[in-house]
């Protein structure tokens, strides 16, 4: 057992199973010169904004960048508020600071991990002029619910699904639910790009439009800019990788489907651990496979010590950040966020974990609370 070496994931077993696809469509965009947007990025939204069940697409630069975007576009800036849950990536709050807005926190579900509807209603100010619900470790938040609020308060749906791609919500994908569907395409994502790549897709075309103009300098053609933007478009090498990558998802996230099934049953009913809930109808694209553990970093230690990589996600709720300090939040206004930042812990989960590791994962995560109360 202590020679077992078990990664958080592992991109290069990726990449071997995909390597003769990979070279030959980089070499192909070498040679048509196509390194910033082109066709293999224009290839690369038409596919995505398909398999999303949405009209449109716009490749930009990053995940960051694809929530700033969206919220410049819909016109969300000073004087504005977001409502942003408390417990994900500092990315979907760093993004409201970045467009001029004021991020404000929201508690998450507890069993979820989600934004908290009703937490959210108690947020709502005359400020309030949009709301970003993270698919929070490939769980999707409760859109129903809401989509109730924001229709009530006339709120925009900016959906962070950074860590969702392939997730549904009955047979549907969740890019369809929002005003429009913010990704990252970072390398460790389910769907991730070989650097830094990210996507809009929405069925607003005006949205559509005002996002790819100000993803690429407020152009509208190559000298003609109708007003400032930014840089921020997506690399011809990154749409020709996504592109390969994109066929594979849905056997990725099925193989993902299935270790995280395994961890379930190994794991429910083991005293000291919450294993992850799907809702009903939910379809779970398990980004990460994230347990609530009694003495979490006790446990994550004993993992370590037998070669098993675990990860935290995430140590420090938003409100909690030094980066926020001047919002003045302590641990009891958002208490679930608090108990997930204390005891959550992210074990292995990537399609090509297998069988057998996900069993030794799960065996000696047994061992250790078997250990602990005596019994091993
Ligand atoms: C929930 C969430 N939102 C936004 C982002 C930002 O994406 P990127 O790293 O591509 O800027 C990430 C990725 O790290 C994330 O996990």
């Amino acid at each position: 057992m202590s020679n077992v070496k078990i990664p958080f994931m592992d991109l290069s077993a990726q990449y071997a199973a995909i390597e003769p696809e990979i070279t030959s469509v980089m070499a192909e965009v070498i040679a048509a010169n196509a390194y910033i947007r082109g066709p293999f990025v224009e290839q690369f939204e038409e596919d995505f904004a398909a398999y999303s069940h949405t009209n449109h697409c716009i490749g930009v630069a990053n995940g960051t960048d694809a929530l700033f975007l969206a919220l410049k576009a819909m016109g969300i800036g000073p004087d504005h508020e977001v409502l942003v849950p408390a417990m994900t990536f500092v990315a979907t709050s760093e993004a409201v600071t970045m467009a001029g807005a004021t991020p404000v926190f929201v508690d998450i579900d507890p069993v979820t991990f989600t934004l908290d509807p009703d937490a959210m209603a108690k947020k709502i100010s005359p400020r309030t002029k949009a709301v970003i619900p993270v698919h929070l470790y490939g769980h999707p938040a409760d859109m129903k619910s809401i989509r109730k609020l924001a229709d009530h308060y006339n709120l925009k749906i900016i959906q962070d699904g950074a860590q969702a791609h392939g997730a549904t919500i009955g047979d549907t994908p969740i890019a369809t639910f929002g005003d429009c569907t913010c990704f990252s395409f970072y390398p460790g994502k389910n769907l991730g790009a070989y650097g830094d790549a990210g996507g809009v897709v929405t069925n607003d075309e005006t949205l559509a439009q005002q996002i790819r103009m100000l993803a690429n300098h407020g152009r509208k053609s190559k000298y003609d800019h109708e007003f400032e933007g930014v840089n921020s478009r997506m690399d011809g090498l990154q749409g020709g990788v996504l592109s390969v990558k994109l066929k594979y998802l849905d056997t990725w996230t099925d193989l993902r489907r299935t270790w995280a099934g395994m961890y379930d049953n190994a794991l429910k009913d083991l005293d000291g651990v919450a294993t992850p809930t799907m809702s009903n109808g939910i379809g779970h694209a398990y980004h990460l496979y994230v347990i609530l553990a009694e003495d979490r970093d006790a446990l994550r230690e004993y993992l370590a010590d037998r070669g098993i990589a675990t990860g935290v996600h995430y140590p420090i709720a938003l409100p909690f950040l030094e980066a926020y300090t001047r919002m003045g939040h302590g641990h009891e206004d958002f208490p679930n966020a608090f108990t997930v930042q204390n005891h959550a812990l992210s074990l292995p989960i990537f399609p090509e974990l297998g069988e057998e590791r996900t069993l030794l994962v799960a065996r000696a995560v047994t061992d250790f609370y078997a250990s602990r109360s005596g019994n091993a």
